[in-house]
C-alpha cells in the first residue's frame, strides 16, 4: 500500500469492479471491495479507473445463463448492472473500461476462436445474445446514464510486430471506424500492454496504429502493461532486467510518439503478478516474470528507470 501510495497517481481494481465481483447473483450487489480501493484512494488523493462492466469473463453463472436466454433478458441483465453500478460509484469512478476485449483473436493464438466464428468480434455470451450490436448497445448504455463520463473501449494483443497482432489490429480499427461512423459514444480506447519478450516489436508499427485510433478522435491509454518474459528467460537478472527495461521503454516512447496519454501497469511487484499467480502463464521452479517496475523485495528494477526516461521522453538508458 506504501508503495502504491507513493508510486502510483491512478489505480484501477484487479478484479473488485469486475461483474462477478460487484453482482455474484442477480440483484444482490457487493461494493466492499470497490469501495474500500475508492475510499483509499481518495484519501491518497489518486484517481480509479474501472474495469470491467461488459466482459466474457468473470460473468457468474447465473448471469451467463441469463444472457443465453435471449435480447431481452440479456439487455434487462446490462441495464440493471448499469443502474446499480454507474450511479453509486460515479462521484469516484470517472472512467470505465465499459466493453473489454471484444475483437476475436485471430487463427494461429494461444486460445482460438471456436471455429464458427469468422467476424471481426470475440464469440461471447453478449453477442450471442444481442449480436454484433451489443458493443454499440454497452456504450450507449454508459452514455444514457452518465454524461460525462470517459467511455473506454479495452482490448490486448495489439502491441507486437506480428500477422497475428497486426490481424488483431486491423479488426480493432474496423470495430472502431464503424463505431465512430454511427456516432456510437466512445471516447478513449484501452491497450493492456500484455507484452511478450518472444514477440518481436517495432517501434514504428506500433505508433502508428496509436496514431491511426487518435485520428478517429479517441484518446489511447495504456491499462494493464506487464511484460511476461521466454519460458526459460534468457540470462541472468541484470541481463533480463535489461531486456525487459529496453522493450518497456521502446513501447513507451511509440505510444507517447503515437499520442498516448496514460498509463498503468497491471501491478506493481513481480511479486503479485498474475504473470506469477496464473499457472500456465508461470515460469515455475522458484522463478518469476520480471516485468513489473518492482521485484518480489520491492525494490526498483531497470523497468522503473525505463517507465520514467519513457515518460521524460529521455532515450534508453
Ligand atoms: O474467484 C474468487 C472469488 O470467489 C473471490 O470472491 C475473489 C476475492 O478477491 O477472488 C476470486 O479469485 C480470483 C480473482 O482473480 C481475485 O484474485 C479469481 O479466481 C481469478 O480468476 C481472478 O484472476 C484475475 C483475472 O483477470 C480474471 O478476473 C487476475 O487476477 C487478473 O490479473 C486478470 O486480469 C486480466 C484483466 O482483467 C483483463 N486483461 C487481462 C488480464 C490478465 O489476464
Amino acid at each position: 500500500a506504501a508503495l502504491v501510495a507513493r508510486e502510483a497517481a491512478l489505480l484501477v481494481p484487479e478484479y473488485e469492479a469486475k461483474f462477478a465481483a460487484l453482482q455474484p447473483e442477480e440483484g444482490r450487489f457487493d461494493f466492499t471491495q470497490f469501495e474500500a480501493i475508492a475510499a483509499w484512494a481518495q484519501h491518497f488523493g489518486k484517481a480509479v479507473r474501472g474495469h470491467a462492466l461488459v466482459w466474457h469473463q468473470d460473468l457468474p453463472d447465473w448471469a451467463r445463463a441469463a444472457i443465453a436466454e435471449g435480447p431481452r433478458r440479456a439487455r434487462a441483465v446490462l441495464d440493471a448492472h448499469y443502474d446499480a453500478v454507474l450511479p453509486r460509484m460515479r462521484a469516484r469512478i470517472r472512467d470505465w473500461d465499459v466493453v473489454n476485449e471484444p475483437i476475436a483473436n485471430p487463427p494461429g493464438s494461444d486460445v482460438p476462436e471456436p471455429p464458427g466464428n469468422t467476424g471481426d468480434l470475440r464469440d461471447t455470451p453478449w453477442l450471442r445474445a444481442l449480436g454484433p450490436d451489443y458493443v454499440a448497445i454497452a456504450l450507449r448504455a454508459a452514455r444514457e446514464r452518465d454524461a460525462t463520463l470517459r467511455i473506454t473501449l479495452n482490448d490486448y494483443g495489439v502491441e507486437a510486430d506480428t500477422p497475428w497482432a497486426e490481424e488483431k489490429r486491423r479488426r480493432l480499427l474496423r470495430l472502431l471506424r464503424g463505431l465512430r461512423q454511427r456516432n456510437v459514444p466512445l471516447d478513449a480506447v484501452g491497450i493492456q500492454g500484455h507484452l511478450q519478450m518472444r514477440e518481436p516489436f517495432r517501434p514504428e508499427v506500433f505508433a502508428e496504429f496509436v496514431r491511426q485510433i487518435r485520428a478517429l478522435d479517441l484518446q489511447v491509454a495504456i491499462t494493464e502493461l506487464d511484460v511476461r518474459e521466454t519460458r526459460p528467460p534468457v540470462g541472468d537478472f541484470v541481463q533480463r532486467d535489461t531486456a525487459v527495461a529496453l522493450r518497456v521503454h521502446a513501447f513507451l516512447s511509440a505510444a507517447f510518439a503515437g499520442g498516448a496519454r496514460t498509463v498503468l501497469t497491471w501491478g506493481l511487484s513481480d511479486r503479485w503478478s498474475w504473470l506469477h499467480r496464473e499457472e500456465a502463464v508461470a515460469l515455475g521452479g522458484g522463478d518469476v516474470h520480471r516485468g513489473l517496475p518492482f521485484d518480489w523485495e520491492l525494490n526498483r528494477k531497470q523497468m522503473w528507470r525505463a517507465l520514467a526516461r519513457a515518460f521524460l521522453g529521455q532515450p534508453a538508458g
